[in-house]
């Protein structure tokens, strides 16, 4: 099995979820950790077409951060068709105050024809001093770890008739 984990982040708190991702889906799957701004070119280096896709961003004015939206637009060609599970960073409250990029870049992805696997996950920022200083809430690293693996286990392996 191999996963790519997509991801786009401006402050640094969702590149290492994707990595903790990452690290959980080490244990059941080869991986690939890229950032959107060079999945064109990684994506077209790697030899095989994934079987699974984990993409996600930071929630910004309630929704996809830009990178993420562009990313999930216009989702590369070998990635269509593949199952995909989503998640974002966000501060902590309801998805209808707080927006959730997750939520949208499912729906991208699902109009750019993958299959989704399981429901959008956040994980949470403190709301606290300056918005390039916050963090994660502790343990949050640790529960992307479970995240990871607990989705690569459960996810179907990619139709491959379609790659
Ligand atoms: C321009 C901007 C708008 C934001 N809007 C929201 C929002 O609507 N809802 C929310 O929960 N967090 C919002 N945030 C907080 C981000 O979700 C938080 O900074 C991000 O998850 C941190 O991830 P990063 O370190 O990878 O950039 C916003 C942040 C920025 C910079």
């Amino acid at each position: 099995m191999n996963t790519v984990v997509i991801y786009d982040s401006k402050f640094g708190n969702t590149e290492k979820i994707a990595e903790a991702i990452a690290r959980g889906i080490g244990s059941v799957s080869d991986v690939h950790v890229i950032s959107v701004s060079e999945a064109a070119r990684e994506l077209e280096a790697l030899a095989t077409r994934p079987d699974l896709l984990i993409v996600g961003g930071p929630t910004q004015n309630h929704g996809p951060s830009a990178g993420l939206r562009h990313f999930t637009d216009a989702l590369p060609a070998s990635l269509r068709g593949v199952p995909a599970a989503c998640f974002d960073t966000r501060y902590r409250g309801p998805v209808l105050l707080m927006g959730s990029a997750a939520t949208a870049a499912a729906k991208a992805v699902a109009k750019a024809g993958a299959a989704i696997v399981g429901t959008p996950e956040s994980f949470f920022i403190v709301r606290r001093g300056q918005m390039p200083l916050q963090t994660l809430e502790p343990g949050e690293i640790e529960r992307a770890e479970s995240w990871g693996r607990a989705t690569a286990s459960e996810a179907p392996l990619a139709d491959p008739v379609a790659s």
